[in-house]
């Protein structure tokens, strides 16, 4: 549930950090955001899978959240190769990341897919954070809105609106903005996306719940962009990707928002 006033920040490390490298980025991130009060940001890491248990030690009772990169929707099977709902809450997984970008552009994951994660998740007391956006052909045809309605109707199809209030998170990553290759946001365009975004969630949830979803931005965001980003209402947070690989540069994005 989105407080206003509560800012969203977190990483998503992908397939970067090793477990060595992760357990060094969390020690000093934690050092570094020690001081912060829970009640102004609500932070998170999500790095890769074999870095979850030791992340977990790691973080232990701190504020900062816990994800997951992905999730397979079934609890067990003949799934050679997934990670399930029950061995990420066997570890003390907080979020699970899905539909991000790379998942469906280089690895085929559907809507539909998306739908069993986003429940899979949430049946198992873990936060869904639903990532969604357009790729840059989808935008040259000017069909933005229509994809990302889909991808959220689609997506969030079984999800009730208690459901929805108590552990849903939206992140909107246009395709195209995102990576080495991605190029940042207009200041416009991301504010017309996230007033789509935000209809859409009211639309299926009602203005109560809708209008409280946290929705994030992420796709090249970096110390240039983020105050920009933040002054639209309706981004509550950002989920950023190479900028925040740093410790250092995690903390300071995130004080430079806080301050701001
Ligand atoms: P970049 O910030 O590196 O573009 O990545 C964003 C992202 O994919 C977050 O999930």
């Amino acid at each position: 549930m989105n407080d206003s006033k509560l800012l969203y920040f977190g990483t998503n490390t992908k397939m970067y950090k090793t477990n060595e490298e992760t357990r060094a980025f969390l020690t000093e991130l934690l050092k570094l955001t020690a001081d912060l009060n829970p009640d102004d940001a609500r932070l998170f890491v999500i790095p890769s899978f074999t870095a979850l248990t030791d992340a977990r030690k790691i973080l232990n009772a701190s504020p900062i959240k816990l994800g997951a990169q992905n999730i397979c929707w079934e609890d067990a099977g003949e799934y050679t190769g997934e990670i399930s709902p029950v061995m990420l809450k066997e570890i003390g997984v907080d979020i699970v990341e899905i539909g991000h970008s790379e998942r469906r552009h280089i690895f085929g994951e559907t809507d539909d897919q998306a739908e069993k994660k986003v429940r899979a998740a949430i049946n198992h007391g873990m936060t869904a954070l639903l990532c969604i956006g357009e790729t840059n052909e989808q935008k040259d045809y000017g069909i933005q809105d229509e994809v990302l309605s889909m991808q959220l109707k689609i997506g969030l199809h079984s999800i009730t609106g208690s459901e929805a209030a108590k552990a849903l998170w939206i992140a909107y990553e246009p395709v195209w903005a995102i990576g080495v290759n991605g190029v940042p946001i207009s200041k416009s365009y991301a504010q017309d996306r996230h007033a789509h975004i935000r209809k859409v969630l009211i639309d299926l949830f009602g203005e109560e719940t809708g209008s409280r979803i946290p929705v994030l931005y992420g796709g090249s965001v970096n110390m240039d962009n983020a105050l920009l980003l933040m002054s639209d209402p309706n981004i509550n947070g950002l989920f950023v990707g190479r900028s925040a690989w740093e410790a250092a540069n995690f903390n300071k994005m995130l004080r430079s928002i806080l301050n701001r």
